[in-house]
C-alpha cells in the first residue's frame, strides 16, 4: 500500500488532491502537470508564523520566490502577510504585480548589473548587497533609506554542494572582515536604515546548523554595531529549512527551530545591544514544496534484460532536480493507490539523454501503458527550474482549493518555441 501524505486523498484507489480527482484535472488539462494546493501553501506559511511568532513577535517571513514564481502562488503568501525573497529583477516585477508591496519585497542578488541596480532603486524595494563591487556602483545610482548587506557567515550547510552558499568556496555574501567598510561606507553616503543578511544553504533538516550561524551572524552583528555605530531593523537568517522527500526522512521540528534559534536570537541583541531588530526568514521550499503534485502520464513500458523502464511524459525539462541534484522524489501510482509495489523500475523521461531519470530503482505496482504518476513534493524549484530543452513546450499548472480548481499557467504550445526567434535575413 502506497502511503499518502499531505494533501493527497485516496478514493477507492484513486488519487484526489486538495478535494480534486487528478484524473478529472488530466482529462482536463493533460500532463505534464503541476497541481498546486491552496490549503497546503496557506497551511505551511501559518504553522511556521505561529511557530516563530510564539517565540519572538517581531518576525518576518520572506517567501523565497525561487521556488515557485507563480503570481497566483505569491498572491495568496500577500493575502498572509508574507513578504518576499526576489533575486531577479523579474522576481520583483512578479512580486510588484502580486501586489506586494516594495517595502515587503527584499531584493537578494549576486553579479548584478547597473541596470538592474537602477530597476530596484526606481521600485524602492530593499535591497541586500553582495559586494563592495555592487555597493559602490548602487550609491552612484542612488542612495537608499534603507539597506542589508549579504554576510557569508563562515559556516555552510546544506543537502549538496550545489545549493551551499555560505563557507570559502562561496561566491556569496561578504566576509566578515570587510562587513564594518560597507556599513560605514554606506552610512557616510547618506544611508540611514540597515539590515543585515545571510544565506547558508538549502534543505537544511539540523536545527544545529541554524543555531551555530545565526550565532556568528548575530557576532558579526555585534562588531558591526560597536565599531560603525549601525542599528538593525532586521536580522536576517535566510532560507534553507527542509522538508522530508523519503517517505522515512526525518522533519524538522519546527518549534525546536523556534525555539532554539529565537532564544538565542533575544539573548544576544540583548547582550550585544542590538536593540529590537525584526527577525526575518526566508524559505521557499518549506512553504511550497509538499504543496504541490507533479502529474505525469505513462507511455511506455519496456523490458531489457537488466531494466524495466517506465517512460512519462515528463522528464528533466519538467523536474529537473533529480538529475541535478539526485534528489529524490517519492511516487504514487495515481490510479493504483490500493496496490501493493511488487515490481522495480526506472522511471524516465523523454529527454534525449542517459540522466534524464526521474526515479532509480522505484519499487511500484506493477505499471501498465496509460497509467498516471504522481510526482511529490513537486512545488519547490519544479516549474521554476523547468526548460523547453529538446525543443519541449513547458507544463501546464492548475490550483486547487477545497474540490474547486483553475488554471495558472497555459500549457506552452509549439508556437511557443517560435516566440523570440528569427530566421537570419541571409538564410530566408
Ligand atoms: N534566500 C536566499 C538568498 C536563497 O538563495 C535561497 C535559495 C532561499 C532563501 C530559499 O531557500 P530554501 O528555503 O528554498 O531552501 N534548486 C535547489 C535549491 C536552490 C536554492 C537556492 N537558494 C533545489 O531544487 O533544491
Amino acid at each position: 500500500m502506497q502511503k499518502i501524505v499531505g494533501p493527497i486523498t485516496n478514493h477507492n484507489g484513486k488519487l484526489w488532491f486538495d478535494g480534486v480527482n487528478a484524473k478529472e484535472l488530466v482529462d482536463k488539462f493533460d500532463t505534464p502537470l503541476f497541481v498546486i494546493s491552496e490549503n497546503r501553501i496557506r497551511e505551511n506559511y501559518n504553522r511556521l508564523s505561529k511557530a516563530l511568532k510564539s517565540n519572538y513577535q517581531k518576525t518576518r517571513i520572506c517567501y523565497a520566490a525561487k521556488a515557485n514564481s507563480n503570481i497566483s502562488v505569491l498572491r495568496i503568501l500577500e493575502t498572509e502577510g508574507s513578504s518576499v525573497d526576489a533575486v531577479s529583477p523579474g522576481e520583483v516585477s512578479l512580486s510588484l504585480k502580486a501586489s506586494f508591496p516594495p517595502e515587503r519585497i527584499l531584493f537578494t542578488g549576486t553579479s548584478v548589473r547597473n541596470d538592474e541596480l537602477k530597476f530596484l532603486i526606481d521600485s524602492k524595494v530593499t535591497i541586500n548587497v553582495d559586494s563592495f563591487s555592487q555597493l559602490d556602483r548602487l550609491l552612484r545610482l542612488g542612495v537608499p533609506n534603507l539597506l542589508s548587506v549579504r554576510i557569508n557567515p563562515e559556516i555552510g550547510a546544506g543537502y549538496h554542494s550545489h545549493v551551499i552558499t555560505a563557507g570559502k568556496d562561496s561566491k556569496f555574501g561578504i566576509w566578515a572582515k570587510d562587513a564594518p567598510r560597507v556599513y560605514e561606507t554606506a552610512k557616510k553616503a547618506g544611508v540611514s536604515r540597515f539590515g543585515i543578511h545571510m544565506h547558508v544553504g538549502s534543505g537544511i533538516l539540523n536545527v544545529k546548523a541554524f543555531v551555530l550561524a545565526l550565532d556568528r551572524l548575530l557576532e558579526i552583528s555585534k562588531k558591526i554595531h560597536k565599531s560603525v555605530g549601525v542599528d538593525f531593523d532586521f536580522i536576517d537568517m535566510g532560507g534553507g529549512i527542509g522538508v522530508p522527500y523519503r517517505q522515512d526522512d526525518p522533519t524538522l521540528d519546527l518549534d525546536l527551530l523556534s525555539h532554539k534559534v529565537l532564544t538565542l536570537f533575544k539573548r544576544r541583541i540583548h547582550d550585544y545591544d542590538l536593540g529590537d531588530p525584526f527577525f526575518y526568514v526566508e524559505p521557499g521550499r518549506y512553504i511550497v514544496s509538499d504543496a504541490s503534485i507533479l502529474l505525469t502520464k505513462v507511455n511506455t513500458v519496456k523490458t531489457t534484460p537488466f531494466k524495466n523502464f517506465v517512460g512519462v511524459d515528463a522528464g528533466f525539462n519538467t523536474l529537473v532536480r533529480p538529475t541535478m541534484y539526485g534528489s529524490y522524489h517519492h511516487i504514487l501510482v495515481a490510479n493504483k493507490l490500493d496496490l501493493t509495489e511488487e515490481e522495480v523500475y526506472d522511471v524516465v523521461g523523454p529527454i534525449c539523454e542517459s540522466g534524464d531519470i526521474l526515479a532509480k530503482d522505484r519499487q511500484l505496482p506493477k505499471i501498465q501503458e496509460g497509467d498516471l504518476l504522481a510526482v511529490l513534493n513537486a512545488g519547490a524549484y519544479g516549474f521554476s527550474m523547468s526548460s523547453q530543452y529538446n525543443a519541449r513546450p513547458r507544463a501546464a499548472e492548475v490550483l486547487v482549493k477545497n474540490g474547486k480548481y483553475t488554471l495558472i499557467r497555459k500549457r506552452e504550445k509549439l508556437g511557443d518555441l517560435l516566440r523570440g526567434q528569427i530566421i537570419a535575413e541571409w538564410l530566408k
